[in-house]
């Protein structure tokens, strides 16, 4: 089979045999993968994200199960799953045991092989309705969203939150906050964009390039309130921008590292008299993916898919991520 490893900084797609499982395990034929901005960490070996040479990257991946160990229950020959970035996070609140191991990056192998053979509870099965390709966009950026706007707010119906950019992420918790009946409002630098986001759902719209001032058009959208919560992807001195956005004991969900993985200027000043809740988000537990995927079939949400390449077009598409001219997800298929 073919599988990818990062060998002295680059990937390799190399030849290896397919895994035997263990009892615990199960094996799982790839069927299609999503790119996450975390794999542009990992591959590049930027930070804490630097992998050991030789590992497997990726951790977002859709596929069928083709053999079951034997002490295995969950999952029968056929079975359509994803794979899970935090397997040990089963349920309940986040612990540093819980996320041990965080398939496709520093501390354990991922999902970029045609074949992957893991215990039984790195994986979940998937709504019929998702293809493949839909299906493997949801492990990390759909979970995430669905953290951020559903498991961890306190939102209202109509209530207002603003989500920042139109990556993977974001366009999720636009299609989570729709559900959720809140008044929406999403940032782009693209206003080509912007358009696709009004289609998807989104109330308001605001170019943050062209609007220098997109921070007080906020601000009059909400009668110079505030936002109830911003879902920040940036990170970095960005949550000072948030913390501009949002009224009197907003929250802002800390999501994203594009503007620095560990410091950015804040101020803190403005954290303390409005009251602000700054609420980190790890990405979630197989119990909160489980509600995710029922809401999900419910009301057929597709995840919105910008472009999808070949197996060996990895590097490539690593590359398109990094433009960032995408609208939602970029995946890559396998051939059957
Ligand atoms: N906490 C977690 O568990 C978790 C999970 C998933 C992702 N993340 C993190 O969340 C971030 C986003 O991930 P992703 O996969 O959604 O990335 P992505 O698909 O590359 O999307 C990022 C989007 O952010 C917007 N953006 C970039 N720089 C910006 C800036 N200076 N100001 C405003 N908006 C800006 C852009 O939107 P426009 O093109 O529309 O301008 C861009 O498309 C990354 O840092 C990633 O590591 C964290």
């Amino acid at each position: 089979m073919k599988i990818y490893r990062i060998q002295n900084n680059k990937l390799e797609l190399t030849e290896e045999n397919i895994p035997n499982i263990k009892n615990n395990e199960v094996l799982v034929k790839i069927k299609a993968l999503s790119l996450n901005y975390r794999d542009l960490l990992v591959t590049e070996g930027i930070a804490h994200w630097k992998p050991k040479e030789n590992r497997v990257p990726f951790s977002d991946a859709a596929g069928e199960i083709v053999e079951i160990g034997e002490s295995t229950s969950r999952f029968k020959v056929g079975d359509r799953v994803t794979s899970l970035i935090l397997p040990n996070w089963e349920q309940g609140k986040l612990s540093p045991e819980k996320i041990n191991v965080a398939i496709g990056g520093a501390s354990s192998d991922g999902v970029l092989a045609e074949y992957v053979a893991f215990p039984e509870n790195y994986f979940c099965k998937i709504p019929d309705y998702l293809s493949y390709e839909e299906a493997a966009t949801l492990p990390v950026a759909a979970l995430t969203a669905w953290n951020a706007v559903i498991e961890q707010s306190n939102l209202k119906l109509g209530n207002t939150i603003l989500i920042i950019g139109t990556g993977g992420v974001s366009l999720f918790a636009l299609q989570f906050a729709k559900l959720a009946g809140y008044n929406i409002i999403i940032t782009s630098s693209s206003d080509d964009k912007l358009k696709k986001a009004r289609a998807l759902g989104a109330h308001h719209t605001i170019n943050y390039k062209t609007h220098k001032d997109w921070i007080q058009e906020v601000l009059d959208l909400t009668a110079g309130q505030g936002v109830d919560q911003v879902v920040d992807v940036v990170g970095g001195s960005h949550i000072s921008e948030s913390l501009k956005c949002i009224k009197s004991e907003g929250i802002i969900s800390m999501v994203g590292v594009i503007d620095g993985t560990t410091v950015g200027s804040i101020n803190t000043g403005t954290i303390m008299y409005k009251s602000a809740k700054i609420q980190g988000i790890e990405t979630g537990s197989t119990e909160m993916y489980q509600r995710m995927l029922i809401a999900m079939d419910l009301h057929k949400v597709n995840p919105v898919i910008e472009k999808i390449f070949a197996f060996d077009k990895v590097d490539e598409a690593l590359n398109y991520l990094k433009k960032g001219s995408h609208f939602g997800k970029i995946c890559i298929e396998l051939p059957e």
